[in-house]
């Protein structure tokens, strides 16, 4: 495990030109299958496993869900038996090398229909998964929970300096929450994956409500918050060839891999906004490396 993890000052003519300085966390190089806000998500889950006295940990995703990939990587090295419940009873454990990989690592992949898997998060379906399979830890698809935003939260104990934005990108906001919750003064720019992702705001919010993370002031800690939406190229796991080529050229110039989910949007959304002009001379940047490149599988030519 690299922790913490290294950040890099990114090197281009146009944050020069801008007089700003632009920063990358590298938690994707937390651990080759289980980086980023992943590692970071499962760490507490982890141990509440070991403290609880469970037998298994049981998760759910989809067929290429990078929190699939992570849990079933971290639960073989931490010798913890596993289940990962995967939405569609037509994928097998050799639909894609996620789902491969996971099986290989020794979890327990159960095909769920779309209709069961919908009820993911409601409690009689989890007590009849405890029916089904004894003392399983239940972690939300995502790793979207308590646990999870606490080691979020770490991220920002690793700064070494103030910055002026952190952005990073936001699926479930779980990674956003728990990034929020330790930041001082820095603002926090968040950039949705999703189309129609203006939710998230919301959700973040109530993240940290139920964490009881919510400071007096509720509306300057959530002015803080700044939610872009507009940069999702036609929603979740969509792109564009505008997103691969950027995401090409900035592979060619900094030998750093984005994905097209998550990071080559966030990243995206940086360049856009520096080349408008809105930061003032002098800003500190920090992006957050979130990990996800298992997720580039999909497009074979991308970094060649
Ligand atoms: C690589 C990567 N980055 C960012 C996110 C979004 O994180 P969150 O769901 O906490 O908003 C995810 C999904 O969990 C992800 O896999």
């Amino acid at each position: 495990m690299k922790l913490p993890s290294p950040i890099q000052l990114l090197e281009d003519e146009l944050f020069k030109k801008h007089d700003i300085a632009v920063y990358i966390k590298r938690d994707d190089l937390i651990h080759p299958q289980i980086s980023g806000n992943k590692w970071r998500k499962l760490k507490f889950n982890i141990e509440k496993f070991r403290q609880g006295g469970y037998d298994k940990i049981l998760t759910f995703g989809g067929a290429y869900s990078n929190h699939i990939a992570a849990t079933a990587a971290l639960t073989k090295e931490t010798k913890v038996a596993s289940i990962g419940i995967i939405r569609g009873d037509e994928l097998n454990f050799s639909s894609n090398e996620t789902l491969k990989r996971a099986h290989e690592n020794g979890m327990e992949l159960i095909f769920t229909p779309r209709e069961e898997y919908a009820l993911r998060d409601e409690k009689y379906y989890h007590e009849e998964l405890r029916r089904r399979h004894g003392n399983v830890l239940i972690i939300p698809e995502g790793g979207k929970n308590f646990h999870g935003m606490l080691g979020c939260a770490e991220i920002v104990s690793e700064l070494e300096q103030d910055m002026d934005f952190v952005f990073v990108p936001c699926g479930t906001g779980t990674t956003a929450a728990g990034i929020l919750s330790a930041l001082d003064k820095t603002q926090l720019v968040g950039i949705s994956a999703l189309k129609g992702g203006g939710f998230l705001k919301e959700d973040v919010q109530s993240l940290l409500f139920a964490a009881g993370w919510l400071k007096e002031d509720i509306e300057e800690q959530m002015e803080q918050f700044h939610l872009e939406s507009e940069y999702h190229f036609e929603g979740y796991a969509k792109y564009t060839d505008e997103l691969l080529d950027f995401i090409r050229t900035f592979y060619q110039k900094h030998a750093i891999k984005l994905d097209q989910i998550y990071t080559g949007k966030m990243m995206f959304a940086l360049y856009d906004k520096v080349k408008r002009g809105e930061f003032n001379s002098g800003s500190q940047i920090l992006a957050i490396h979130t990990g996800g490149i298992q997720g580039t599988q999909t497009i074979p030519d991308l970094f060649v």
